[in-house]
Formats: C-alpha cells, structure tokens, sequence
C-alpha cells in the first residue's frame, strides 16, 4: 500500500559515453512519469558523465564491495561510487553470484557498506530453473532473502528484486501467477524478519520484462516495479516499460 514504483535498467557491461544519449532520453523520460521512480544503474565508468547529462533518473552502480577500502585489486568501495554520483547499488545479482561465486552473507555485507556509504540498495533473489522445475522456488527463495537480509534492512534504504535466473535474457518469464506467489512469499518471509517494515519495502520483478509484459507484471499486487535489463538499453524500448509503472 503506498509503495512507489520503482523501474531501474541494469545495464550490466554494456555503455559507452556514446550512449550517453540514451541516458539523457532516459533521464526525459523519468521527467514525463513523476508517479515513478526512474533509475539506471550503469558501468562504473558511466556514473559521473551520466550523472553530467541527467538529471530526472537516478544513477546507480551495479555492485560494490563489502569493505571500506583496502587490498583489493580491480573493486571498487560504495564511498568510490557514491563520490562518483551514485545514489543506488545493486547488490546480489545472479550473474555476480555466479561469475563470483558471491554468497549470502556476502551479499548482506555489501548491502550493510552500501548503506553505510549512503546508498540506498536493491538486493537480488532468484531461483535456478532446476529449482523451479522441483515446485521449491518460494521455499528456496525466501530463504535467499532471509539468508542475504541484512542488518537494518527498511524500507526506506533497501528494495528487494525477484529475477528467476531462467528468465533473465532469454525472453522467458514465469506465468502471472507464479510471479504473484512468489512476491506474496517473499513479502511474507521480510515480514517474520522486519515485522511492519515489510510493507513498505518494494519488490521489484526482473527477467525479459518488456513493454509487451510490464502493465501486466506491475499490475500484480506485490510488484513494486521492475529491474529491467535488456529493455533499458534504449529510451525507446524502456518508455513503454516506465509509462506502464506509471
Ligand atoms: O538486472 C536485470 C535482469 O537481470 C534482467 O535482465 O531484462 O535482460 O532479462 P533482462
């Protein structure tokens, strides 16, 4: 009840400064659907020249490390991205906890020095299609959640995205109902963990949304928005994606 959408593009290793213009249409587009809560969160190299050029979209990172600083070749701290212009992270995606091996807990340390840096986080979940195919998923997911939460998780810091790893980038997603029992699970595990907080805290959808899939998926109760990849690369493919939160 009184969540406010919530629509970000994960570029992942995509973006150059020659697509820079994207951002800025992006950044127009947010202008146009004040209802909605725009975002794009970019390569590490793009946060200060989008930063430059938009002013209406927030601009995020796509990760970032759990300490402060130190011997760490290659990362980068949530003080870095913060400096650089980001207001968001995300943390936990699935091709991060994948391609490196991230755990739970190292999830919930990167969302704590997120938070300690002053970014707000969106933290990712998700089920293999084995997972799936075995009826768990809500089982397995909840525990995901539970297991990444971390320490005074709120909603006014921390939003949660649902990415079925199947569906990101193949054009699949779940049926409509399934996505509805998934995010009524995991609003009800955030509830045994945080109590009133849970109802505030948005969680998004994310796997091939699309302009042809997103009114439906954002009319769902308990979707709050989408984390969308592919279909944020252009304005012109994320437009139909922001004015359906709208
Ligand atoms: O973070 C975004 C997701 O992984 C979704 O990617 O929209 O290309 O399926 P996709």
């Amino acid at each position: 009840m009184g969540r406010r959408k919530l629509v970000v593009g994960n570029w992942k290793m995509n973006g150059l400064k020659a697509q820079l213009g994207e951002v800025e249409a992006i950044g127009a587009l947010a202008v146009r659907c004040p209802a909605v809560e725009v975002g794009l969160c970019l390569p590490a190299t793009l946060i200060a020249p989008a930063r430059a050029v938009n002013g209406a979209a927030f601009i995020g990172a796509q990760d970032c490390h759990m300490n402060q600083s130190g011997a760490h070749t290659g990362c980068l701290s949530a003080a870095m991205l913060a400096e650089a212009g980001a207001s968001w992270t995300i943390v936990g995606h699935s091709e991060r906890r994948q391609d490196q091996g991230e755990t739970d807990a190292d999830v919930a340390a990167k969302a704590v020095a997120g938070k300690a840096a002053g970014l707000k986080v969106i933290l990712c979940v998700g089920e293999s299609l084995d997972v799936r195919d075995a009826g768990d998923a809500e089982s397995v997911v909840a525990a995901q959640l539970l297991a990444s939460l971390p320490e005074g998780a709120a909603a006014d810091w921390l939003a949660i995205a649902y990415e079925p790893i199947w569906a990101i980038g193949t054009g699949r997603i779940p049926t409509m109902e399934a996505v509805e029992a998934m995010h009524r699970a995991l609003r009800a595990a955030l509830t045994t963990k945080i109590g009133a907080q849970a109802e505030g805290m948005r969680i998004l959808y994310g796997g091939s949304m699309n302009g042809d899939n997103a009114a439906e998926l954002m009319a769902i109760a308990d979707v709050d928005g989408g984390l969308v990849g592919g279909a944020s690369l252009t304005a012109e493919k994320f437009a139909p994606v922001i004015e359906a939160a709208a």
